[in-house]
């Protein structure tokens, strides 16, 4: 819709410079609102669509043209013209008619259906995230990795992609070795059973431990390795066991936060597959064994092994890289997809242009659509337990801080259950705070910052929601479509239509880059306007007929913001 007016202001101006209106009108931009005084609605630098720009005459020229012949018409009411900078502003009952048609016909797809996105190409989209280790520490950068992807998948998937969700689980290596070896002196069954994940952490700690004063018990890990890698059926059988209650309390958790995978295919999965990967380097005359018998594959262009990474150990394991080939060529050919996405922190940059490069060796040329997507380091998030451990204790740290100040604050409605509401808003506060800055930038985490209910925070946006949804449920819209459009003529309505114009320039920003900062402070500057326009825009009081479109306005928002929220991870809440 945004488009309509786009197409509009091309076409005129298409016709006056003699420029194809295809071409200008990628250039005509929404004008972001200010909030202090109105703005025109649409710009475009005249720069980007004409050749030359060094030649001012030429400029002169067409300036002048535009000035004298650009008139106003049925869709456009004014147009202002500075130093090569074009201005538009649209016929207001045009403009309030069209976006609240179109957000009321396309609902949670709005932004989404704009032309804008045409050029992104559609297809499935394999999106890997969050894959924690088991039995080890589920740290910061895996909650990252695992709200930043299932961001890009929503974003992907509500761009009309196909989106196949996958965690890589660390279920394979040393580790397995040391419970194997110990759980029988430090495990208990019951414990296990009530919550797997701790149980195997404190007992891999303790066994850990013991291993390292105690030689036998680190013979006995070893050996339990060496039977695992061997097949042998009893010590798969533990491994198993092991595996199968992490995943279902993995699964557990993740529902809390609203994520799902399609697959658990962890790194065990590819330990056959990675032998094959070994024979096929072999036969390319690409694995090169050192000294040490251990497996390298050179990774510089003139052969002098100056970088080079290990793939094979000396008794003939495999190591993470190598069954990270093994999962791609898997996964290339299980789905072939259009693209791969990897989501984690910015430490493991190297691996994957490592990983990329032997891919390329090896002939696989979808490599070419595999991205790393990675992140920046966290310091500070800690839990009253200490340091994050278990992605359990984040949920429920942010939940009982957000109890305590729902309690403390007065303005809350009590509501049916302030433990899943307390539970939605400290997650939308801990995703905000996350998604504010560039993902690649490093920053320090602050609880009480967070959990701020004014402010740009998630406890806003859900606040803002929230506001919404129980004025539309006090007054109970009628389903009546039509409404007057001279009734939404007010500054802080114009406003917020100018706003909502952008949504698709801000999702195309964010698609293009992957960064969920340009939806976020989008979704606020939204909030911030919807606030306004609560306290000036009454409903109470007003004409059926003004309260009428008031209402439908209110709505029009309630959806954009709750589908924005819902595509950075955030359940928005109706009442708090
Ligand atoms: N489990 C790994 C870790 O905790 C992350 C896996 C990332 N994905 C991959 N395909 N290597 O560091």
């Amino acid at each position: 819709m945004a488009c309509y007016f786009r197409r509009a202001i091309a076409e005129q101006v298409s016709q006056i410079l003699g420029v194809t209106s295809e071409k200008i009108i990628d250039h005509v931009h929404a004008i972001p609102v200010n909030r202090k005084r109105s703005s025109p609605d649409f710009r475009l630098f005249l720069k980007s669509v004409l050749d030359d720009p060094a030649d001012a005459a030429f400029y002169q020229e067409k300036i002048e043209k535009l000035s004298d012949r650009l008139v106003a018409d049925s869709v456009v009411s004014n147009f202002g013209l500075t130093r090569g900078l074009l201005t538009v502003t649209v016929n207001r009952p045009l403009l309030v008619k069209k976006v609240m048609h179109k957000i009321r016909q396309d609902g949670f797809r709005y932004g989404f259906t704009s032309e804008l996105l045409s050029g992104f190409p559609k297809g499935l989209t394999l999106v890997e995230y969050s894959s924690p280790n088991i039995a080890k520490k589920f740290h910061v950068g895996h909650l990252r990795s695992t709200i930043i992807g299932n961001f890009i998948a929503n974003l992907k998937e509500a761009a009309g992609n196909k989106v196949v969700r996958v965690n890589y689980l660390g279920d394979w290596g040393l580790q397995f070795g040391l419970l194997g070896a110990g759980f029988s002196k430090f495990g208990c069954e019951d414990k296990l059973k009530t919550n797997a994940l701790q149980h195997l952490f404190e007992v891999y700690v303790k066994v850990n431990a013991a291993a390292e004063k105690d030689e036998e018990m680190k013979q006995s890990a070893q050996e339990f390795l060496r039977k695992l890698e061997s097949g042998h059926p009893q010590a798969i059988s533990l491994w198993t066991h092991f595996r199968d209650l992490s995943i279902e309390e993995y699964a557990k958790v993740y529902k809390r936060l609203g994520i799902k995978f399609d697959e658990y295919a962890g790194e065990s999965f590819y330990r056959e597959k990675s032998q094959d990967v070994l024979n096929l380097l072999r036969s390319k005359n690409i694995l090169k064994i050192t000294k040490e018998g251990t497996g390298v594959v050179d990774l510089t262009e003139n052969g002098d092994l100056s970088a080079f990474a290990t793939v094979m150990r000396s008794d003939g394991t495999s190591l993470y890289i190598t069954r990270d080939v093994a999962a791609a060529i898997d996964r290339m050919e299980k789905y072939n997809f259009d693209e791969m996405v990897y989501v984690t922190d910015k430490s493991q940059q190297s691996h994957f242009q490592n990983l990329f490069k032997i891919l390329k060796m090896l002939e696989k040329d979808k490599v070419d659509r595999c991205q790393h997507v990675n992140f920046g380091r966290v310091q500070g998030m800690q839990t009253r337990r200490g340091d994050v451990i278990f992605l359990e204790d984040v949920l429920d740290e942010a939940r009982s801080r957000m109890l305590q100040n729902m309690a403390k604050a007065q303005t809350s409605k009590t509501t049916e259950y302030p433990e899943d509401t307390a539970e939605k808003i400290g997650v939308a506060a801990l995703i905000v705070q996350d998604f504010k800055g560039q993902l690649q930038a490093d920053y320090r985490f602050n609880w009480d910052e967070a959990l701020q209910s004014c402010g740009d925070t998630g406890v806003f946006l859900q606040y803002t929601h929230a506001r919404l949804q129980s004025l539309l449920t006090l007054w109970n819209t009628s389903e009546e479509e039509d409404f007057n459009v001279s009734c939404l003529q007010e500054p802080s309505a114009i406003a917020t239509l100018q706003h909502l114009l952008r949504y698709d320039e801000v999702i195309y920003k964010t698609l293009k880059e992957l960064q969920p900062r340009y939806l976020v402070s989008y979704l606020m500057g939204l909030g911030h306007l919807a606030n306004v326009a609560h306290h000036s825009l009454h409903v109470k009081g007003s004409t059926q007929e003004v309260a009428h479109a008031r209402l439908h306005f209110f709505n029009t928002i309630r959806v954009v913001l709750a589908s924005g929220m819902k595509l950075l991870g955030i359940t928005p809440v109706d009442k708090m």
